[in-house]
Formats: C-alpha cells, sequence, structure tokens
C-alpha cells in the first residue's frame, strides 16, 4: 500500500441492488449500481431467486464501470471489502464469490463487512472523518436499530435498541401497498406526504410511553392502526386522503425515530448523531432530525439520499476504514452470513 489512503474497492449484493464502489480514504472515487427493483415491483417485495440472478448478469460489467469511472486498474486496489451479511443468503453469495475471486487473483485482502456498519460508515464521503464517539439510527427495509459507536468502522459496537416487530422501512412499505403506491415505498410515501396535512390524522407513537424501553422501536401497531383508518373510510364508501394518510404515518415514524436518536445521544452524554440506512433518504425524518438535534446541541450527520440506499460506496467506505486502522483482513473462505449480526462489523 502505498502511503496515501488505502485505495478500496467495495461490492455490495445483500438485496436487489448490485452495487460497486470505489474510495481512496474517505473520498469518493466511483458508486457504480444496478437494481433489479423493476423485476420485483409486480410481486410488491424482492423475490430473492431473481435477484442473486440480476446480481449474476449485473456483477463484471458494474464493477467495469466503477472502475472505469475512478480510472483505475484493477490492480491499482489496495483491498477488496464486500457485504457479508445480513441479507437474502443467494444474493449475498454472489458478491462474496466475487469478491473473493479478485482478491485472490490481485492478491489482495479480503474484508467480509457488515451492511449495517456499512450504512453508517458512508457518512464519512459525505462529511468526513469522525474521531469521537457518536449515535447511529441506523434505518432501513429490514432493520431499525440504535447503537452506540465508539469509533466508525471500529469494533465494539453496542445496540441500545432495536425494533421488536416491523422495520421503519418495512412500515413504508407495507403501508404504500395499503395505498395503492408501488414496491419500494418509502419513495412514493415521501412524495405524496409532500402534499398533505401531517397533522391530519393522530397515529400512534409505538413504544413512546413513560415506562416503555426508550431506544425499542414498534412499528406494527402503527400499521396497523393506518390499516384500520384506512378500511374504515372505505368501509363507508368515503374516499381516502392518501396525501394526508401518507404525511401523518410518516409524521409518526419521523417523530419516533428522531426522538429516540437525539434522547439516546443526551443520555450517553454523545455529541454526533448519524443517520443511516434507505429510510435516511426520507425528506420528513431528515427535516425533523435536523431540527431537534439543533435544539439539543447535538451536531447531525446524514448522507445524502443517493448514498442512505445501498450502494457499493458504503461498502468500500468501511473496508477503507478498516484497512487505515490495521483491522485483520477476512479469510478467504468465510461464509455469506445472512443473519449477520448488527455488532459484528467485519467477519
Ligand atoms: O437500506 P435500504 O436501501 O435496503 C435495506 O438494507 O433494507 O433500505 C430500503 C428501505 C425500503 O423499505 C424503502 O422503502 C426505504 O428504505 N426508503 C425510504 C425512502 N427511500 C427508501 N423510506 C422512507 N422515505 C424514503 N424517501
Ligand atoms: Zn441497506
Amino acid at each position: 500500500m502505498s502511503s496515501e489512503q488505502p485505495l478500496v474497492i467495495g461490492i455490495e449484493t445483500s438485496c436487489d441492488e448490485t452495487g460497486v464502489g470505489i474510495v481512496r480514504g474517505t473520498t469518493l472515487l466511483a458508486d457504480a449500481i444496478a437494481s433489479s427493483v423493476d423485476e420485483h415491483a409486480r410481486f410488491g417485495g424482492v423475490v430473492p431467486e431473481v435477484a442473486s440472478r440480476a446480481h449474476l448478469q449485473a456483477m463484471v460489467p458494474t464493477i467495469s464501470r466503477a472502475l472505469s469511472t475512478a480510472g483505475i486498474a484493477p490492480a491499482d486496489v489496495d483491498a477488496v471489502a464486500v457485504t457479508a451479511g445480513p441479507g437474502l443468503a443467494g444474493a449475498l453469495l454472489v458478491g462474496v464469490a466475487a469478491a473473493k475471486a479478485y482478491a485472490l487473483a490481485l492478491g489482495k485482502p479480503l474484508y467480509g463487512v457488515n451492511h449495517l456498519s456499512a450504512h453508517v460508515a458512508v457518512d464519512l464521503l459525505e462529511h468526513g472523518p469522525l474521531d469521537e464517539p457518536c449515535i447511529a439510527l441506523l434505518v432501513s427495509g429490514g432493520h431499525s436499530s440504535l447503537l452506540l459507536v465508539p469509533r466508525v468502522g471500529g469494533a465494539d459496537v453496542t445496540e441500545l435498541g432495536a425494533t421488536v416487530d416491523d422495520a421503519a422501512g418495512e412500515a413504508f412499505d407495507k403501508v404504500a401497498r395499503l395505498l395503492g403506491l408501488p414496491f419500494p415505498g418509502g419513495p412514493p410515501i415521501d412524495r405524496l406526504a409532500g402534499e398533505g396535512d401531517a397533522g391530519a390524522i393522530a397515529f400512534p407513537r409505538g413504544l413512546s410511553g413513560a415506562r416503555d424501553p426508550a431506544f425499542a422501536f414498534s412499528f406494527s401497531g402503527l400499521k396497523t392502526a393506518v390499516a384500520r383508518w384506512v378500511e374504515a373510510r372505505r368501509r363507508a364508501g368515503e374516499p381516502v386522503p392518501a396525501a394526508d394518510v401518507a404525511a401523518s404515518f410518516q409524521e409518526a415514524v419521523a417523530d419516533v425515530l428522531s426522538a429516540k436518536a437525539v434522547r439516546a445521544a443526551r443520555e450517553h452524554g454523545v455529541g454526533h448523531l448519524i443517520v443511516g440506512g434507505g429510510v435516511a433518504a426520507n425528506s420528513r425524518l431528515r427535516a425533523l432530525a435536523e431540527q431537534r438535534c439543533a435544539a439539543a446541541g447535538i451536531r447531525l450527520r446524514i448522507p445524502r439520499p443517493g448514498l442512505c440506499t445501498d450502494n457499493g460506496a458504503m461498502v468500500a467506505a468501511l473496508g477503507a476504514q478498516l484497512v487505515a486502522h490495521g483491522a485483520t483482513p477476512s479469510k478467504l473462505d468465510i461464509p455469506a452470513d445472512s443473519t449477520l449480526p448488527i455488532t459484528a462489523v467485519l467477519v
């Protein structure tokens, strides 16, 4: 490795995006993505076998595209990072196999990383290094957690709380379906909510009572409340004010997520909050978190929306942190682990 910051290629295939990112340290050089989302839309969710096949087809072209955008040759990279889990087993396998092949052929170290940690580390590409502890609010299609992170990309991550039922993104996807909006539901709800009144309907804030666990989330009751409200309107033959439903639902999610994240930062005496994962692209969550962090004197870091949803740059960003801090590379026989725990940064 040169005296410069490490040049790392990152491969992401945990769900329906084939992502290949290239970073040098905390500088983003390329972020190539091929998505199979259109192939899943008519099923209302990601079909694992379809996703795996799409990854196989997209892998080599996406790697070529990333290399050419970054203007580097394969042999220039210092390390190969890949999402080893959690995610869809077959989809993960495609990325892990490709990364092993590149690492072996190039004689470069392999880093099998946690997809969730990568959602946090990607912020370094946007806002630069962070040399102190932070709270991370991780909100994606499959996870919703609050983490105490001593150093982004480092070990010893503590999970302060997580959802006890649905993930935040899952709630967006289910409510979108209920309103007849396309999959994935987050972006269309976000758009529709912009035309509605967030105070129109008082939907419940899960686990927000004085006796409830401070850092746990629950979105299943909210989803059911939205479904009941919409059904009652339909039964009565009344029109469903979809924009108001979307805005009121989105407000309930953003309210709970931002309130608990700010409380976590305060109670742990931490000055920074990073929000990551697909739901971090949500405009209302971003605005409310901004407002509440400013009031509490907490510095908020949220990557731009394009880096919040799944991509390869996040994997490369985490890989570069691991290389820079001298982490031991993964063995070439690491498995793809669909249920990798959130606290395991490196496999
Ligand atoms: O992190 P991600 O791309 O994939 C997973 O690791 O799960 O997150 C996908 C989730 C989906 O549930 C999608 O509906 C949600 O993120 N999402 C959003 C927005 N954009 C994506 N949710 C709310 N508002 C958005 N703008
Ligand atoms: Zn993700």
